[in-house]
């Protein structure tokens, strides 16, 4: 996948915590820095960049899902991320500012 490909170039080996946003599917819907279905992960970094408790709130929207921040497209319930997984994936979205 081009993305996965760009990552590595950027970033040298792939690290976990890009790995999880492979292997959880994130990609599905989203994109580093393009907008597929879902927001791209840069402006979600840049939307909660100042934000208090970003990680918990993205934390929780990516176990339970949810809708109405970006549009009117939802994000559903990824019940296949563990807690402590999507506190991984929320810290990695909100470092790619
Ligand atoms: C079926 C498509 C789909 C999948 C799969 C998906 N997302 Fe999303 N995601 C969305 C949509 C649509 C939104 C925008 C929701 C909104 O506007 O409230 C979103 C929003 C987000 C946000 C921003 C939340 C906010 O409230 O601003 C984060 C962070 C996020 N997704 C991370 C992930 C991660 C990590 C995964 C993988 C575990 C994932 N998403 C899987 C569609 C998806």
């Amino acid at each position: 996948m081009a993305v996965v490909g760009l990552l590595v170039c950027a970033a040298g080996p792939v690290r976990a915590d890009q790995d999880l946003v492979v292997k959880k599917n994130c990609l599905a819907c989203h994109q580093i820095d393009k907008r597929k279905y879902g927001p791209n992960f840069k402006e979600i970094a840049a939307k909660y960049a100042d934000k208090k408790n970003a990680v918990d709130v993205l934390a929780k929207k990516i176990r339970q899902g949810g809708t109405g921040v970006w549009g009117a497209d939802v994000m559903p319930p990824q019940p296949q991320v563990s807690a402590a997984e999507a506190r991984t994936l929320a810290t990695y979205v909100l470092s790619l500012k």
